[in-house]
């Protein structure tokens, strides 16, 4: 298997944001498809826990891009050739894209259906008039972009493993730290 040295590989601060990311959307993913099945009187408070991590994912979001900005990742390795690398960006794109899509249409979702988000130490009414005209179809879009977003990830993470136990390449340890 290739070894890898520190500067082939994604830097500590873009491993972290890349794994807590990932840990914190399979949460709130798991936690949005559970809602439905908890009693009446569990919801709302339920619901105010994936909002607020959901919310996380989003300030998390902002500092990744803020990184990435500034740090490139280590150059791919040139054997993989046009097709991989295109669709490895694409792929990676649309992943950067439902990840800030998603929670910003849970946010707009909750403020149409005129809810504010309890922090607990104060709360954030919402700034606009309720309509459920707006609020449903909403949620239709939420949903379908969380099922989108994890979609894609799953198919990502099939790519690293493929990198790793079929090519073995070093692609996933990239995304590792070093032993
Ligand atoms: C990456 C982040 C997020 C993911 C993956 C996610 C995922 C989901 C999923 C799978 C559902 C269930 C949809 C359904 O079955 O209809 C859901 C529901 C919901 N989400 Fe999110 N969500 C995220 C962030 C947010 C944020 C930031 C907010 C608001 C601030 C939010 C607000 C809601 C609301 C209000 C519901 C409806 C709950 C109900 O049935 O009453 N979500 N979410
Ligand atoms: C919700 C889950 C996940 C999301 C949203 C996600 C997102 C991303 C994004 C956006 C990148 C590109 C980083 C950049 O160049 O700026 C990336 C890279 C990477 N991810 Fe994930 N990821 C997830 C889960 C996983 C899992 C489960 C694995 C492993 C099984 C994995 C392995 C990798 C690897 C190896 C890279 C580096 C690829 C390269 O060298 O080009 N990811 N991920």
């Amino acid at each position: 298997m290739t070894s890898l040295t520190t500067t082939d590989r994604y830097d500590a601060v873009s491993r972290f944001f890349h794994w807590t990311m990932a840990g914190l959307i399979a949460v709130v993913f798991a936690m949005g498809l559970l809602v439905d099945a908890l009693p009446r009187s569990a919801e709302a408070a339920f619901v105010n826990v994936h909002m607020l991590l959901g919310l996380l994912i989003l300030a998390l979001y902002a500092g990744r891009i803020g990184w990435r900005w500034r740090h490139k990742p280590p150059p791919a390795d040139p054997t993989l050739g046009r097709f991989i690398d295109a669709t490895s960006r694409l792929g990676h794109i649309g992943l950067y894209a439902l990840m800030i899509a998603t929670p910003l249409v849970g946010l707009a979702l909750i403020f149409f259906r005129g809810r504010g988000i309890d922090f607990y130490a104060f709360q954030i009414p919402s700034p606009i008039a309720a309509s459920r005209a707006v609020s449903r179809p909403m949620k239709e879009v939420h949903e379908w972009a969380a099922y989108a977003l994890v979609g894609l990830a799953a198919l990502h993470a099939a790519a690293a493993l493929w990198h790793h136990f079929v090519r073995r390449d070093g692609v996933l340890q990239r995304m590792l730290p070093a032993r």
